[in-house]
């Protein structure tokens, strides 16, 4: 299978109707992770809206300290820094909802691109029949001079074709290419994601939880479900997935056994690895 058309900023450019997002774009061929090197250029104090984007990884990395599958010339590898001058207190909400929005702008990017709907399991990834399609892994520091900043990573498998995958990836995951049938042009794709996802930051920016987490909450496959949560190596929860919180945490009603003191209130759960139990 050949690869999709290269990657090209004059293309991606020429879709965006952002004023922030991807107005900078560094292009790389090769790259261990567009996140790594995110954060170096966050640190050289490059402005908010840059995104980084590879057409390989060599590194590429996953949450929780897994590898990210990233061959060339196929797929999205992109980082995008976020430095917004935010009071402290507005700080968390920011932080706390970033990775859900950015799931969020991602799976509305790929519906109007592909007309493919992916679902979301909570907090990020990126679903289509059951297998992931994409995954965002955000990573937050503070500059001396300029404060805090994100930055959001996003990879999600473009025109991969299944027999690319390793054994382990094979069941678990896809490419919009294999549900789709047909390339996907990985430049509208990109132009799309910034698009969504700086229209959505202007929603948290304003504190418009309200409309995020009913949109989220609509795409969330993991909500009425029973799950899992792993916390911690050997620490897990398992309960019925309830609601999203304020702040973008995932609440559970405790199988009851589990928790027997507490078997009607609910556990909030702000990091964690969910397996949707059947
Ligand atoms: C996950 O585990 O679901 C998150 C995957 C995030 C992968 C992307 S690819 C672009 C960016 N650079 C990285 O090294 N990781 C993220």
């Amino acid at each position: 299978m050949n690869n999709s058309s290269p990657l090209t900023v004059d293309a991606i450019q020429a879709l965006l109707q952002t004023q922030c997002l991807g107005r900078t774009i560094h292009l790389l061929e090769q790259t261990e992770s567009t996140n790594s090197m995110a954060f170096e250029l966050a640190a050289s104090g490059v402005p908010d809206g840059t995104v980084i984007v590879a057409e390989a990884q060599t590194a590429g990395r996953g949450r929780r300290g897994r590898a990210w599958f990233s061959p060339p010339g196929k797929n999205l590898y992109c980082s995008v820094i976020l430095r917004k001058p935010l009071a402290r207190d507005r700080w968390s909400t920011w932080i706390s909802w970033i990775p859900l929005v950015s799931a969020l702008s991602a799976a509305e990017a790929i519906q109007q691109v592909t007309s493919l709907s992916p679902f979301l399991k909570w907090p990020n990834d990126l679903l289509l029949h059951q297998k992931k399609v994409g995954g965002i892994l955000c990573e937050s520091a503070t500059h001396p001079q300029k404060g805090p900043f994100v930055v959001v990573g996003i990879g999600v498998n473009v025109n991969t074709r299944v027999e690319e995958f390793s054994q382990n990836l094979r069941g678990i995951a896809t490419s919009l290419l294999e549900e789709r049938s047909r390339q996907v042009d990985r430049c509208v794709l990109l132009a799309s994601l910034l698009n969504e996802l700086e229209s959505r930051l202007t929603i948290l920016l304003e504190e418009n939880i309200g409309s995020l987490s009913q949109a989220y909450a609509q795409r969330c496959l993991t909500l009425g479900r029973q799950v899992r949560v792993t916390l911690a190596p050997g620490v897990s929860i398992e309960g019925l997935a309830h609601s999203i919180g304020s702040d973008g945490s995932l609440r559970i009603l405790p199988a009851a056994g589990l928790f027997p003191t507490q078997a009607q209130s609910l556990v909030e759960v702000r990091a964690g690895d969910v397996v949707h139990l059947h």
